[in-house]
């Protein structure tokens, strides 16, 4: 098979789009896409001070590459889960560091590394028995990017969720019909009150696409998954969408990019409601005098005090 743009031999086969390209096509194809991203939801532009979340993985492995290459002012922000920690340095949240650490020295990017075991006593996914891992740990996630970019003064985060993660989180909104999520779900959300700006640049490139790139720009990335692996729900959404996409190739993005027209004519991002500030970390709260993290935080250090934490966890 040929490249559509050029007589050379086709390196993939974009099976959504009908399009077999070449490396270099490929490569310009992605950039062009990440650009386009960028300027229709207005992301950011040269000046603005950037920290990317990087977790390791391919996508932000990826995202972080292109905006260094792009000349854009980046800092990568990486968060050690302390995941499989007691295994030293084989362990999961120690390999995704190595390679994050590696990669900055490389390329001779500025890095900034927060450990949420050393600082909060217990692994993110395991800091509240109550909630799933993946939700305690996204919960420790989002409090890091935000105070670590309000506290240092970056104009925004940018994440590495591609569009394979969106239209999961979308059809199970959508199964739900979850008002509040389905008026949040946007490439962009805007800076609020306490709240930092936060993109998702590469929301139009699939995981296939990601992977490509790192493989075809020799960009390192951390291979294994996350051990407490994606709830049993989300695994479903994306079998699912596999099968779609088999029948009727196309339909991830046309189906995204629809759902943004739709979103943009029929409803409004909707303004968070704050009701005040952490009395721990300043942050805004929804609810309470304590943010949603630190409500958390304050149950585990009981939970330590008597041992019970740790009792239930190894
Ligand atoms: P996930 O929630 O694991 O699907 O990751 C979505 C995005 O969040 C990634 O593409 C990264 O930009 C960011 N992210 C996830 N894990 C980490 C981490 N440990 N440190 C920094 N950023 C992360
Ligand atoms: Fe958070 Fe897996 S990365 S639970
Ligand atoms: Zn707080």
């Amino acid at each position: 098979m040929r490249c559509r743009n050029c007589e050379s031999k086709a390196q993939i086969y974009l099976r959504s789009f009908n399009l077999p390209l070449c490396k270099n096509h490929f490569i310009q194809r992605y950039i062009d896409t990440v650009k386009k991203t960028i300027s229709k939801f207005k992301m950011f532009s040269e000046n603005d001070k950037i920290l990317v979340a990087v977790s390791g993985g391919k996508d932000s492995m990826a995202l972080w590459y292109l905006l260094l290459k792009l000349g854009y002012k980046v800092t990568a922000l990486y968060i050690n889960l302390g995941i499989g920690n007691e295994k030293g340095e084989s362990g999961y949240s120690n390999m995704s560091e190595k390679v994050v650490r590696e990669f900055a020295k490389r390329m001779g990017a500025d890095l900034i590394i927060e450990n949420v075991l050393e600082k909060y006593g217990a692994p993110a996914p395991l800091l509240d028995r109550k909630r799933t891992p993946c939700s305690a740990c996204g919960i420790a996630k989002r409090h890091i990017f935000n105070s670590i970019a309000m506290q240092r003064g970056y104009d925004v985060v940018a994440t590495g969720h591609n569009l394979d993660d969106e239209v999961t989180a979308l059809l199970g909104n959508i199964l739900r019909w979850d008002e509040s999520y389905l008026k949040s779900q946007y490439p962009v959300l805007h800076a609020e009150d306490g709240f930092a700006k936060k993109v998702k640049p590469l929301i139009f490139l699939t995981e296939k696409e990601n992977l490509a790139f790192c493989m075809f720009e020799g960009i390192p990335f951390h291979h294994d998954e996350c051990p407490f692996a994606q709830g049993a729900t989300n695994i479903t959404l994306k079998r699912i969408w596999a099968q779609i996409e088999d029948f009727m190739p196309g339909t991830k993005y046309r189906f995204f990019r629809e759902f943004l027209k739709f979103k943009e004519k029929y409803f409004k991002l909707e303004e968070k409601k704050i009701q005040g500030k952490c009395k721990v970390c300043n942050q805004p709260t929804l609810a309470g005098d304590l943010c949603t993290f630190h409500r958390m935080i304050e149950k585990v250090k009981n939970k330590i005090i008597t041992g019970e934490h740790f009792q239930q966890s190894y």
